[in-house]
């Protein structure tokens, strides 16, 4: 989507826009318009879309206007992207292909211009890579927005919400990508070719180089596949060179069968979505490399395909980590905590962060306690886990907090081993918070995010269409935006 800022609106274009607060008709609309609006019962109301024609110099005009709601309130930015979605969701494949959008007589700030921007291109976000029959009415039509009379500085503001944007479509294309498309190699070759000239830094260890280092538990779960496994790591050193770095740990199942322990047939090609931490986290590493986060932060995806074959993993097994602890493997399909507990202890020895936050699809269970709506927070830090509340709640991606304590924790030990890898069916997302903190060091403030009912959504929502929503990226960029810079 292409978007371009004037001060004086284009001679008769074909599709014009205006943005409504709620119950605030402007006053200069045709009377057509607003006898239009008001007999459909358009009130402005957020995400309320009215179409019209108007005559133009001969020309007819199709003039759209999109609520965006009660004018204050802390949801006013939401809000605000949810008018832009609107006109998206609208006319991405209308035929029209550039949309005007008029801001004269609105009080909009540069801010509020790009929430709207951001909005609309999120919504129009659609992976058509794999569609070779679209009829000529199923394309995206829609490429270009002209936003006449905003206010100084919203070009500005635009670039650093394109760069989030360009980031949460990352995430979305990874997750939306199929597994025989997107393994650990891939993966890794999309992030070097998508962070080139950016400056982050990007290394990548293979599996003799995790071995070297003793991660049992997550080549363990590599060793079914013959796709070799790989932890990517990118850096953005954006902050003061002393500033100890933020991490963020994204679980990359690329596929996830269950392994020996395998999954029913039934549903199963959903599991090409259990790299969606490992997506957020390299989307939002591309937002913060995107828009020049004055912040230190490192993003690393553990990347493993967890299939059933001759060389995969049994029921039993014993893994010995790369912590020391060992882990009685009973179920190789709760492999994600696997993945992660090595993670973990790599990033804590090799780059002595104060903070550590995972996101991984970890656990089917987090999807019956909180459905689609909220993803699940667990930390040992109260201050950690409200700020990545607040993250939340501002950028969308929204969490919720959930315990953990000593009586889940013993759930998990194991007669024979430290640990084993699942505990009894109550609790199951706990469980594997619990086991997860086994990993955390002395002093690090560390919160696990499951975010299983997230990235994958099968109606459209806000400002996203169905399929892959892009969850994470944004809260992971909104959380370094407020408190790493
Ligand atoms: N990737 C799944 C969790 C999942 C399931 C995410 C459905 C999204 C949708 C994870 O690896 C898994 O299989 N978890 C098991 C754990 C169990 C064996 C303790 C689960 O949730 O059933
Ligand atoms: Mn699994
Ligand atoms: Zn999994």
């Amino acid at each position: 989507m292409k978007v371009s800022f004037t001060e004086t609106a284009p001679q008769s274009p074909s599709l014009l826009a205006r943005l409504v607060a709620q119950d605030k008709l402007p006053a200069d609309l045709p009377v057509a318009i607003v006898e239009g609006a008001e007999s459909s019962r358009f009130a402005g109301k957020t995400g309320q879309l009215f179409e019209g024609f108007v005559e133009d110099g001969g020309k007819v005009v199709r003039l759209a206007l999109a609520g965006f709601g009660k004018a204050n309130g802390e949801s006013r930015q939401a809000n605000l992207e949810r008018a832009g979605a609107a006109l998206a969701a609208k006319y991405l494949t209308s035929g029209e292909t550039s949309l005007v959008l008029d801001l004269t007589g609105t009080d909009l700030s540069a801010a509020d211009v790009a929430s709207v921007l951001l909005g609309l291109r999120l919504r129009s976000w659609r992976w058509d890579a794999y569609r070779t029959k679209l009829k000529e009415e199923q394309k995206r039509s829609l490429a270009e927005v002209v936003v006449v009379g905003s206010p100084d500085g919203t070009a500005a503001a635009w670039d650093e919400q394109a760069a989030v944007a360009t980031g949460v479509e990352f995430t979305r294309e990874l997750v939306a990508e199929p597994a025989n498309v997107i393994y650990p190699q891939s993966f890794v070759e999309r992030c070097q070719k998508r962070f080139e000239g950016l400056g982050a830094e990007i290394s990548v260890l293979d599996e003799d180089e995790m071995r070297q280092l003793g991660m049992g538990a997550l080549l363990g779960v590599s060793q079914g596949s013959t796709r070799e496994g790989k932890l990517l790591v990118i850096k953005w050193m954006g902050g003061k060179a002393d500033d100890k770095p933020t991490v963020f740990v994204g679980k990359g199942v690329t596929f996830d069968t269950g392994g020996i322990s395998i999954k029913p047939a039934a549903g199963m090609e959903d599991m090409k979505w259990d790299m969606g931490g490992a997506g957020a986290v390299a989307g939002a590493m591309l937002a913060l490399a995107g828009r020049k986060a004055k912040a230190n932060v490192i993003g690393v995806c553990g990347l493993v395909e967890n299939m059933p074959d001759g060389n995969a993993q049994r029921p039993g097994d014993v893994v010995t980590t790369m912590s020391g602890q060992t882990v009685e493997v009973i179920n190789t399909d709760a492999e994600g905590r696997l993945v992660l507990c090595d993670a973990l202890t790599y990033v804590q020895r090799e780059f002595k962060p104060k903070t550590v936050v995972d996101l991984a699809t970890l656990t089917g269970a987090m999807m019956i306690a909180l459905g689609m709506e909220h993803g699940g927070v667990f930390s040992n830090s109260d201050d950690l886990a409200d700020k990545l509340l607040s993250a939340g709640k501002q950028s969308g991606d929204k969490l919720w907090r959930f315990p953990l304590g000593p009586a889940y924790d013993k759930l998990i030990d194991s007669p024979i081993a430290d640990m084993k890898n699942v505990g009894p069916r109550w609790g199951g997302s706990i469980t594997a918070a619990q086991f997860l903190q086994r990993y955390v060091e002395d002093g690090v403030d560390w919160a696990h995010c499951d975010i299983a009912g997230m990235v994958w959504a099968d109606k459209p929502g806000a400002t996203w269409d169905k399929g892959a929503t892009g969850y994470g990226a944004r809260l992971i960029d909104t959380f370094v935006r407020e408190n790493c810079e």
